[in-house]
């Protein structure tokens, strides 16, 4: 029914003013920001009103990631073998952080969510605190939940999984993070053993469903069971660092 959807079209700088017009606020400051990509989404306002809800938790580890992988990438102690495919990962997070502005734009306003907005931040921060090995470890682990976070959300019985814009762009993000995945344990594995590894992975996941909690009803509306979500981000995958 035309009056139970939300649709929106806009330009990239459309976007990025209908966002700030709504109060979306970052979490970091990031610079040379890409312009938000503008899209188009048919959702009822059920599901349009949780992942508003949602996105501005998604969207801070976005901005980490940008900021972290960019350090990351600018490390000396890395060889430039390495640190090109990092520096490739923080162009992905970009892409991921204009998306997600632009999906933010063309939905409903959501509520206020600074405290969870202000516990994202920290938790991010925090994870930035550690040497390069430790922060790949941790960033393993936490894309790898935000892969299981991204594929509940996508299951073909789940409401956003019938808006093709919407799964598009989770798809494409599920995907980078895949390959993130894969890159950052890779390097971590070379730079500290494996019980290290797995254990700053686990605790980073075990902070992250502090986060999730926050989502709790919103993860429902989007046919996500987010106990069952919190208990699986909070144990870490036994193939990620295995023994
Ligand atoms: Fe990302
Ligand atoms: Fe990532």
């Amino acid at each position: 029914m035309k009056d139970t959807r939300v649709a929106a079209e806009k330009t990239g700088a459309q976007a990025d003013l209908a966002a700030s017009r709504r109060d979306v606020r970052y979490c970091f400051a990031v610079s040379r920001r890409q312009p938000a990509q503008p899209c188009t989404v048919t959702l009822d306002r059920g599901a349009a009103g949780a992942l508003a809800t949602l996105l501005p938790l998604l969207g801070c580890g976005e901005e980490a990631a940008v900021l972290g992988f960019e350090r990351l990438a600018s490390q000396d102690s890395l060889s430039p073998e390495l640190r090109g495919p990092l520096r490739t990962i923080a162009v992905d997070e970009r892409v991921h952080d204009a998306l997600l502005r632009g999906l933010q734009a063309a939905l409903p306003r959501h509520g206020p969510d600074s405290v969870p907005r202000h516990v994202a931040r920290r938790f991010h921060r925090g994870l930035q605190g550690g040497d390069v090995a430790t922060h790949l470890a941790q960033i393993a682990g936490i894309d790898a939940a935000v892969c299981t976070i991204l594929s509940r959300l996508l299951r073909r019985s789940a409401p956003l999984a019938n808006d093709p814009i919407v799964a598009g762009i989770l798809e494409h993000i599920r995907r980078d993070e895949v390959r993130h995945v894969a890159i950052s344990r890779t390097i971590a594995m070379a730079m500290i053993d494996r019980r290290t590894a797995r254990d700053v992975a686990a605790d980073a996941r075990a902070g992250l469903t502090t986060l999730l909690a926050f989502g709790g009803s919103s993860f429902e509306l989007l046919g996500v069971d987010p106990d069952r979500l919190c208990k699986d981000v909070g144990t870490l995958p036994k193939g990620l660092f295995p023994q």
